[in-house]
């Protein structure tokens, strides 16, 4: 192992850790809306598939790498490969993606943060949850103050070194989010749209489903389980070699998958219950919860607790976005913590500016402006990181781990301290997903988003 490198105090540090990675604004907030923009059922089934068929062989593969090599995404290539590889461009590439998702993450988050605020002043229940979603929506001012608070919380954590800190918070907040959704998810199956909801999310609507929709799921199951950039292989480089990459990984998967379809079945039901519509965009979480807990005893407590709640998940997924940057920084370039952490964070406020004037008037930058498609600048950003930076990432992390590392290596570290992985058939299962399944699934669903095939 190199020297001063750290490792987490337990195995379910590591868990607590990667979900708290994982489980953030992509379940809460993009998830729903996406799953109710894309028409739910079908979409939510290949959801499923992907995470399951996809995403849990590649994270496999990312904890894998990152046990094996106990250095950044930049540095794992070469040291696995014992000499200079162009491999090397993945992990620039996850270093470059996690500046792109937090530059938009950040403002999103933003609003978790704003919305903590409203929920102490009271404002968040005395006003139309519409009309406040979309002043804040619409308005620099509040998106710039809450894109700089909140990156400047999250450089202050990164900045501490984020063993004591992640860990030890992960380990409070993991539980309590989960205990929050089930309360609520409690509530919701009392309200009468919760029936309707179950079909929307579960029933098999196939009409409504698209290529790009399948384009958006397979994407989606790379950002939810912070895939393709080397979030998870950073993660990973802190375990042990006696630790158990495949229990964690699929710990990980599954607490995941379970927010995720949680998030779903607490917010269909309010919005169905409320008369609104599923497709409602990026404002869902903003604008239906405050509904809801409008109408329950006890409302501005439960709406402070679900947004801190939010803006925690948030700060756990970004500390692990701006810690790969850093860390490449660090590890490679032989930066102080101090500056790297500056240095990136910086970065990022300023790459998000635009995205935090996404929702004014601004003619470039802002709601009606087109820069791929009809997207304006912020859904641009999120497209490209989502549906192709990580997927692509993800490409090269599981072509590198199926084709060119050494066999003999891989089998022994994929077995080492894992009773689930020395089973038999489950190495070869893995490795045929990870050869076969995982590259071409990626490459057809991008042809198809290409108008190829
Ligand atoms: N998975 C997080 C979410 O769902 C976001 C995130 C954190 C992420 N780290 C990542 C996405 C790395 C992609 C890659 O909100």
């Amino acid at each position: 192992m190199s020297e001063g490198r750290g490792q987490w105090g337990s195995r379910l540090s590591f868990i607590l850790a990667a979900a708290g990675s994982a489980v953030g604004l992509g379940n809460l907030w993009k998830f729903p809306y996406i799953t109710g923009m894309n028409g739910g059922g079908a979409f939510v089934l290949i959801y499923l598939v992907c995470i399951l068929l996809i995403g849990l062989p590649i994270m496999i593969g990312e904890v894998l790498l990152g046990r094996m090599s106990q250095s950044s995404v930049v540095g794992t290539f070469p040291k696995l490969r014992g000499e200079p590889t162009a491999w090397v461009s993945v992990g620039w590439l996850g270093v470059a993606t996690g500046i792109v998702i937090l530059s938009y993450y950040s403002v999103v988050a933003g609003w978790s943060l704003h919305y903590v605020w409203l929920a102490i002043t009271g404002e968040l229940l005395k006003s139309d949850p519409q009309t406040l979603f979309a002043s804040t929506y619409a308005d620099p001012a509040i998106n710039l103050r809450y894109h700089s608070l909140f990156m400047a919380i999250t450089a202050v954590i990164v900045l501490g070194g984020i063993k004591g800190g992640v860990e030890r918070a992960a380990r409070v907040l993991m539980p309590v989010l989960l205990l929050m959704m089930a309360a609520l998810l409690a509530y919701a199956t009392t309200l009468d749209g919760f029936g309707r909801a179950v079909d929307f999310v579960f029933g098999f609507h196939l009409e409504s489903l698209t290529g790009d929709a399948v384009l958006e799921a397979l994407g989606h199951s790379f950002f939810t389980l912070s895939l393709g950039m080397g979030a998870m292989l950073t993660y990973g480089s802190y375990l042990s070699r006696r630790d158990d990459v495949i229990a964690v990984s699929l710990a990980t998967t599954a607490l995941d998958t379970i927010v995720a379809l949680m998030a779903c079945l607490v917010l269909f039901p309010i919005t169905f219950s409320a008369g609104m519509e599923a497709a409602n965009g990026p404002g869902l979480v903003f604008i239906n919860m405050p509904l809801a807990f409008a109408s329950l005893p006890g409302g501005q407590i439960w709406s402070l607790a679900f947004f801190v709640l939010l803006f925690f998940a948030a700060l756990s997924s970004a500390i692990s976005l701006l810690e790969v940057a850093a860390a490449y920084l660090i590890d490679e370039r032989g930066w102080s913590r101090r500056n790297a952490v500056l240095v990136t964070a910086g970065l990022v406020f300023v790459i998000g500016i635009p995205s935090a004037l996404s929702g004014s008037t601004n003619g470039t930058f802002g709601a009606e402006a087109h820069w791929i498609g009809e997207r304006n600048w912020f859904d641009t950003f999120d497209y490209l990181a989502s549906n192709w930076m990580l997927p692509l990432g993800g490409l090269g992390i599981a072509g590198f781990t199926a084709w060119r590392l050494g066999g003999r290596a891989r089998e022994a570290s994929f077995k080492a301290g894992s009773k689930l992985g020395s089973l038999p058939g489950v190495y070869f299962a893995w490795l045929q997903l990870l050869r076969y399944a995982v590259p071409v699934a990626i490459v057809v669903v991008m042809l198809h988003a290409l108008g190829v095939l």
